[in-house]
């Protein structure tokens, strides 16, 4: 797409994490996005380093223009807990740092997610959150008015039949602010959410990474020498060749919708139990009356996500 006004134009919220670093890859070089701005949160490590990562990210794809904002620090009502166990003290180890050019945007990310809904027609914007939903949900808690503005929020979190990746019951993103995930579940616009169901049908394997880092541009290194790093944790832990690529599902969606079957189901949050904080209970079945609040993602065609992936990267 040439025209600009043909693009889907999308916020990216994110806490990096290198697979919100592919995210961030696939979305920044599509012809078919207009990414305004991108948000960073405390999810994956601290603010202060997801935002820094956030730049790099962002200057490594070439985006000079993007403008990159600093969030909210924490979740709105608990502790700040972290996984640097899973990505590294860095949160995109694997790569080779530099200090960005691209500043840090003084506004506030929240300000920044209001100031552009509220400029914005009627059902124009997509949100795609990839990490803890705190600052989508201080968005709303503070401008309700901007509620009309947003087209779709299209997000990585929860669990339903995979069960939790931080607790039993949780996935990490949920389990962080579940008061956040509480909120933006009941504001009434489409949610399309891609959880551990969906997430863990995209386990990269040594062959996806030779053939990235064969590629031969230095995001597609980039890229390899993070999914290294990203897939020891996890192939430990699920007994597999690598890890789940869960936060390139929300941009994969929205390049190449018919990669995923999704389901329209009710979704609430659990918020209130020590024991199954942050658990998301899919009602998959239509066992409720609740009328769905969300497109559930529940089946992902890994030959053709990894075929887009590899192609994107490729234009690099
Ligand atoms: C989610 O948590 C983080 O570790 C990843 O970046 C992803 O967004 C998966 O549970
Ligand atoms: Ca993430």
């Amino acid at each position: 797409m040439s025209n600009s006004s043909q693009k889907i134009p999308i916020i990216i919220d994110c806490d990096p994490g290198q697979d919100d670093a592919l995210m961030l890859f696939l979305a920044l070089n599509a012809p078919e996005l207009d990414v305004r701005g991108v948000v960073a949160c405390g999810g994956n490590v601290p603010l202060a380093r997801t935002e820094l990562n956030c730049r790099i990210l962002v200057e490594m794809a070439g985006r000079l223009d993007v403008p990159v904002f600093a969030g909210c620090d924490g979740p709105m009502v608990e502790q700040l807990f972290t996984a640097e166990y899973l990505h590294g003290e860095t949160g995109i180890d694997g790569i080779d740092f530099f200090e960005p050019t691209i500043k840090k945007r003084d506004q506030h990310g929240v300000d920044f997610i209001i100031e552009t809904l509220r400029a914005a027609d009627v059902d124009e914007i997509t949100l795609v959150p990839t990490g803890p939903l705190t600052n989508i949900a201080m968005a709303l808690r503070k401008a309700p008015d901007i509620l009309p503005k947003i087209k779709q929020i299209v997000l990585m979190g929860g669990a339903s039949f995979e069960g939790g990746n931080v607790t039993p019951s949780a996935e990490f993103n949920i389990y962080v602010d579940p008061h956040a995930a509480d909120v933006v579940m009941r504001c009434g616009r489409p949610i399309v959410m891609f959880g551990l169901d969906v997430t863990h049908q995209v386990m990269t394997d040594p062959q996806l990474v030779a053939d990235i880092r064969s590629l031969d541009n230095k995001v597609a290194h980039a890229s390899a020498g993070m999914l290294d790093f990203f897939g020891q944790y996890d192939a430990a832990k699920y007994s597999a060749e690598g890890g789940p690529l869960h936060d390139p599902c929300t941009i994969a969606w929205l390049l190449e919708p018919s990669i995923f079957d999704l389901k329209p189901c009710h979704v609430a949050i659990e918020t209130t139990s020590k024991l199954t904080r942050g658990h998301t209970a899919v009602d998959f079945w239509g066992v409720t009356e609740n009328t769905p609040n969300v497109e559930w993602a529940f089946k992902a065609n890994k030959q053709r996500f990894f075929a887009l992936l590899i192609e994107r990267l490729a234009q690099y």
